[in-house]
C-alpha cells in the first residue's frame, strides 16, 4: 500500500501542530482534551505526547460517535455509543477528529458542546478532505488537506482493518 502521507512527515506536522495549540489556547488553565473515536486514537496519543513536551495542562476524555455504517459512505445520521463522560460547562475543550470528511459528526458533536457552555471550544483534526461541506464547521486546528479519497492507517479504519498502518494510504474502492 502506498502512503499518502508518511510516518515522518506525519510526526513533524503534529510537533507544529501541538505548538499552534499551546499559542492559541495558553497554557494558564487545563484544557479537556475530548477525543473521537475510534479512528482519532492514534493521532490523539501522539498529540497530546507532543502537548505534554510543550507543558500544556490537560485531561482527556472519549466520545463514540458514528455517522458511518461499516462502509465508505456517510449514513447521514450520528448515533452515540459512548456519550460525554464530562459536562464541557465552564471548561476549556479541546475537541479532536481524525478526519473532517462531510462534516456531519464533528458538526452534531460540536453543537451537543456548545450547548454546555464551554468557556472555550476549539477543534483539531488530523486530516481535512478537500471538498464543499452542507455543514459549516469550525475547525480550528488541521493537520493535513487531502484530495476527497479513501483514506486508511494511523488509526483510520476501512470496514475495522488497517488502523495499525503507521503512515496514512489512500485506498481504492472495489
Ligand atoms: P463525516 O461526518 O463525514 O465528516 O465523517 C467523519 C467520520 O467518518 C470520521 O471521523 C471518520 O471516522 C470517518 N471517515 C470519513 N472519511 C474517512 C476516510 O477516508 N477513511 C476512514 N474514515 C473516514
Ligand atoms: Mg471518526
Amino acid at each position: 500500500m502506498k502512503p499518502l502521507i508518511t510516518e515522518k512527515n506525519i510526526r513533524r506536522r503534529i510537533r507544529r501542530l501541538a505548538i499552534e495549540i499551546v499559542n492559541e489556547m495558553g497554557r494558564g488553565e487545563e484544557t479537556a482534551v475530548i477525543a473521537l473515536l475510534d479512528g482519532s486514537f492514534m493521532f490523539l496519543a501522539d498529540l497530546i505526547r507532543e502537548l505534554y513536551q510543550l507543558d500544556f495542562p490537560l485531561t482527556v476524555n472519549f466520545i463514540g460517535v458514528s455517522s458511518y455504517q461499516g462502509n465508505t459512505r456517510s449514513s447521514g445520521r450520528l448515533s452515540w455509543y459512548r456519550r460525554p463522560p464530562l459536562s464541557a460547562a465552564e471548561r476549556r475543550v479541546l475537541l479532536v477528529d481524525d478526519i473532517l470528511d462531510t462534516g456531519l459528526t464533528l458538526n452534531g458533536v460540536q453543537q451537543h458542546l456548545l450547548r454546555q457552555n464551554p468557556t472555550v471550544l476549539k477543534t483539531c483534526v488530523l486530516l481535512k478532505k478537500s471538498k464543499t461541506r452542507s455543514f459549516d464547521n469550525r475547525v480550528d486546528f488541521t493537520g493535513f488537506t487531502i484530495p476527497d479519497v479513501f483514506v486508511a492507517g494511523y488509526g483510520l479504519d476501512m470496514n475495522g482493518r488497517y488502523r495499525e498502518l503507521p503512515y496514512i494510504a489512500a485506498m481504492t474502492e472495489s
